[in-house]
């Protein structure tokens, strides 16, 4: 790239991050005046989205004018067209944003919008707009799909298993996660764990916590009902088990479902390697799925189970018969963190981790430090 047009991305960049709110408020501005229908698609307070939007234009004016990086770059760009379908965005909108994205470029940059410059930005937006449009149009499968919930149950006060059943193909693998739509919260999508693994029953199993404060989890444990249709869109994760490899699972609290799934999966196949799960909450009693996992390791030999809890004992209004004394389960009392490395010799094992993003990054690195290989510890994105 020339040094022009290095030095008017740099400029632009500059420019924008003086004002980055302003800056989104006025491309979005830009865009509805194009097209005012544009602004029903976005929810009424758009703060979150603008911060969102600058901050994938500030990356795209880093990485453009940088030696590496484009390749990573263009996947990027082509997963955020993929998923813009699911807002209900249809290429010619591309056309929209990429002129509302030139007017404000060439308002920044004032008495410097030369032909030059404006070659450089338009080459640019226009890499980003085509990227995004162009691997929206090609993605293979729909863009949606839906279930319809036949089954809801609370196991605790803020958990909660749904249960679903879709007549579609069902496109994911044990140990992905999907993005997941609820007619409660329109316009909300949050990505939630399968707990089994796809069939050809079209069954979905979901373990949802209320999180205080999430505007998802807590309309799904306190309002979903039988017959609400959850419309789901793209899967995403990379958690898979190397059949050659003895492997530990680490599962945190709901953390549990995607390794579940892979333990369900796994269990009808005639080569899975030895496997130790440790699963893990704050009381014994809200180790909700225990007795599922005894079960399970009961009729495969190759699973151990190991359920871990912060306390030792159940405080008054937790009352589950299902402690892991009571289904003879070794317990081991102490953060994930701290039981895992010590319970064993890790360091031949592909480990998975799932949970919080405060326990997958504290056990990962303390298995670093307890000498596992980082190739072999897998987790999904931490958010
Ligand atoms: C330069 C092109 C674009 C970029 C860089 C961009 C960036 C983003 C980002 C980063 C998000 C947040 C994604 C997430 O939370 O998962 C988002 C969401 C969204 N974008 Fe775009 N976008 C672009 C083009 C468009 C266009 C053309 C439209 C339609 C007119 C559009 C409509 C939306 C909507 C409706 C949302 C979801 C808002 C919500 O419900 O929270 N975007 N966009």
């Amino acid at each position: 790239m020339a040094n022009h047009s290095r030095h008017t991305l740099h400029h632009l960049r500059q420019l924008i991050n003086r004002d980055p709110d302003r800056f989104s408020t006025n491309v979005y501005s830009r865009m509805f005046a194009i097209d005012p229908d544009l602004r029903d698609l976005f929810p009424a307070v758009m703060a979150g989205q603008r911060d969102a939007f600058f901050r994938v234009i500030d990356h795209i004016l880093d990485v453009i004018p940088a030696e590496t990086g484009h390749t990573e770059l263009v996947e990027f760009l082509a997963q955020l067209g993929r998923d813009h379908r699911k807002f209900g965005v249809r290429p010619e909108h591309y056309e929209v944003i990429y002129r509302a994205l030139i007017d404000e470029f060439a308002y920044l940059l004032g008495d410097h919008w030369d032909t030059e410059a404006e070659e450089t930005v338009a080459q640019a937006m226009m890499l980003t707009t085509g990227v995004m449009r162009g691997a929206a149009e090609t993605a293979p499968m729909p863009a949606l799909w839906t279930a319809r919930v036949v089954e809801k149950f609370r196991i605790t006060r803020d958990l909660a298993v749904v249960r679903l059943v879709t007549t579609a193909p069902l496109r994911f693998a044990a140990g992905q996660y999907l993005e997941v739509h609820v007619p409660q919260r329109p316009r909300l999508w949050r990505n939630l764990s399968p707990s089994i693994p796809p069939n050809p029953a079209g069954e979905l199993e979901f373990h949802v916590r209320a999180i205080p404060g999430g505007a998802m989890s807590g309309a799904i444990v306190a309002e979903t009902r039988p017959d609400d249709v959850w419309t789901f869109s793209q899967m995403h994760g990379t958690l898979r088990v190397d059949p050659s490899r003895p492997v530990l699972m680490i599962a945190g609290g709901t953390g549990l479902a995607p390794l579940r799934a892979l333990l369900i999966d796994m269990a009808r196949r005639a080569d899975s390697p030895p496997t130790h799960l440790f699963y893990g909450m704050r009381y014994p009693g809200e180790l909700y799925d225990l007795s599922v996992l005894r079960r399970l390791a009961a009729t495969n030999p190759w699973l151990t189970v190991t359920a871990v809890s912060e306390e030792t004992a159940d405080p008054w209004w937790i009352t589950s018969p299902n402690t892991p004394e009571a289904l003879g389960i070794e317990h081991l009392v102490g953060t994930l963190a701290d039981v895992v490395p010590l319970a064993g010799d890790w360091t031949e094992r592909q480990v998975l981790i799932a949970g919080s993003a405060g326990m997958i990054e504290t056990t990962r690195r303390r298995l670093l430090i307890a000498g596992v290989p980082g190739r072999l510890i897998q987790h999904d994105p931490v958010h």
